[in-house]
C-alpha cells in the first residue's frame, strides 16, 4: 500500500516526493540497502549506469516483488506490507552515461541498463549530464523519446541541464522533459533554474540534497534542528519538500535511512524557510555541468 506523498509529472505519472539515492553505493551493498529502504517505506530509487550498481538495485526491487508473489501464493493473495509490493508500487530511475550519447548508443545503453536491472520497464530515464561539448544531447533525447513512445520508460527527463541546454532541447524535442535533476541544497539553491522549471512545467529534483552531509554542519541548520527537535538532515529534507523539490538522499546505515524518511510529520515555519533561503553560498559539492564532457 502506498502512503508516501507524491507529485504528478507533466505526463500524469505519479512520483514519490522522497526517494533513495544510490551514488557511491558499492554494487555488493545496493541490494541490501534497497531492501532496507523498502522496509522503511521508500518506494523510489535513483541509480545510473555510471554507478555500477543497477544489478544490485534490480535484485533488491525484484526480491520485494517475488517475495510478494510467494506471499500471495502461500496466503491466497492476502500478503501485506513489503510482501505485497507489485512492480507498479516501486519507481526506478536510471540514467544514460556521457559515453553513450547519440541515438543508437543510447538505445544500446538502455538495453544494458534494463538487462542489469532485470526489469520490463524503467519509470524515469534521464540524460545524466548534457555534455554540451559532445553536441549530442538532442540526439540522445530523441532516442529517449523513442523509448517513451514504445512504452519502455514511463517518463523521460534530464539531469544537470543549465538554462541554455533546456532552451535548446525545448526547441527540438517533442516531449517536454518531466524532470531536471540538479545539485540543490541550502548552499546552492538554484533559484533561476527552479523558476525556469516552473515556467516549463518540469519538476525540479535535488541531487546531493544534504550537500553530501556538509550543509548539516551549518550553524543555522543545527539551530533549527534544536528548535524543531529534529536532526539537521530532517530539517534540510523538510525544506526541500516545502519548496516542492523531489529529493533522493543517500545513506549507508539503516538508522539514517529511517531518519531521512521521517520528514512528513512536521512543518518549517515561513520565517525559517526564509532563514534557510539566506544561507545561499553558490557552493557546489559536485562538478559544474560546463566542466563535464
Ligand atoms: N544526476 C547527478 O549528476 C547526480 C550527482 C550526484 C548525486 N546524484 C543522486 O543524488 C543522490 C544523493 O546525493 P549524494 O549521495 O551525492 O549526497 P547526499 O544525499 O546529499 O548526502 C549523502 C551523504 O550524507 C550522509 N548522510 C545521509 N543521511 C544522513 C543523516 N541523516 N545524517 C548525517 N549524514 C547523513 C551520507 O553518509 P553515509 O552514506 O555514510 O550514511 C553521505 O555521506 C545520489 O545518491 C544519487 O542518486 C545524482
Amino acid at each position: 500500500m502506498r502512503s508516501m506523498p507524491r507529485l504528478t509529472l507533466n505526463n500524469g505519472v505519479h512520483i514519490e516526493r522522497l526517494g533513495f539515492g544510490l551514488y557511491k553505493v558499492p554494487p555488493k551493498d545496493a541490494e541490501v540497502l534497497v531492501t532496507t529502504a523498502l522496509g522503511e517505506g521508500y518506494r523510489r530509487f535513483d541509480t545510473a549506469a555510471m554507478y555500477g550498481n543497477e544489478l544490485g538495485v534490480g535484485r533488491g526491487v525484484g526480491g520485494a516483488i517475488s517475495d510478494a508473489m510467494e506471499a500471495n501464493l502461500s496466503t491466497g493473495g492476502s500478503g501485506e506490507s513489503v510482501h505485497s509490493l507489485a512492480r507498479e508500487d516501486i519507481f526506478v530511475t536510471t540514467k544514460v552515461w556521457n559515453d553513450d550519447h547519440g541515438y543508437d548508443a543510447t538505445l544500446r545503453a538502455f538495453d544494458t541498463s534494463m538487462a542489469n536491472l532485470g526489469l520490463d520497464y524503467v519509470d524515469l530515464y534521464l540524460i545524466h549530464w548534457p555534455c554540451a561539448g559532445r553536441g549530442l544531447f538532442v540526439e540522445t533525447y530523441k532516442a529517449m523519446e523513442t523509448l517513451y513512445r514504445e512504452g519502455k520508460v514511463r517518463a523521460i527527463g534530464v539531469s544537470n541541464f543549465q538554462p541554455g541546454h533546456l532552451e535548446e532541447l525545448m526547441q527540438k524535442a517533442e516531449v517536454v522533459p518531466a524532470v531536471n535533476q540538479i545539485e540543490l541544497h541550502p548552499w546552492l539553491q538554484q533559484t533561476r533554474l527552479r523558476t525556469l522549471h516552473e515556467q516549463l512545467n518540469i519538476r525540479t529534483e535535488a541531487w546531493s540534497p544534504l550537500g553530501r552531509g556538509q550543509v548539516l554542519e551549518d550553524p543555522a541548520i543545527v539551530a533549527l534542528a534544536e528548535k524543531y527537535s529534529r536532526t539537521p538532515a530532517q530539517v534540510v529534507l523538510r525544506w526541500h519538500l516545502q519548496l516542492g523539490n523531489l529529493v533522493i538522499p543517500k545513506a549507508s546505515s539503516a538508522g539514517r535511512i529511517k531518519e531521512n524518511f521521517e520528514v512528513f510529520d512536521f512543518e518549517l515555519e515561513d520565517t525559517d524557510m526564509d532563514g534557510i533561503a539566506g544561507l545561499e553560498r553558490h557552493h557546489r559539492t559536485g562538478s559544474h555541468p560546463d566542466n563535464v564532457n
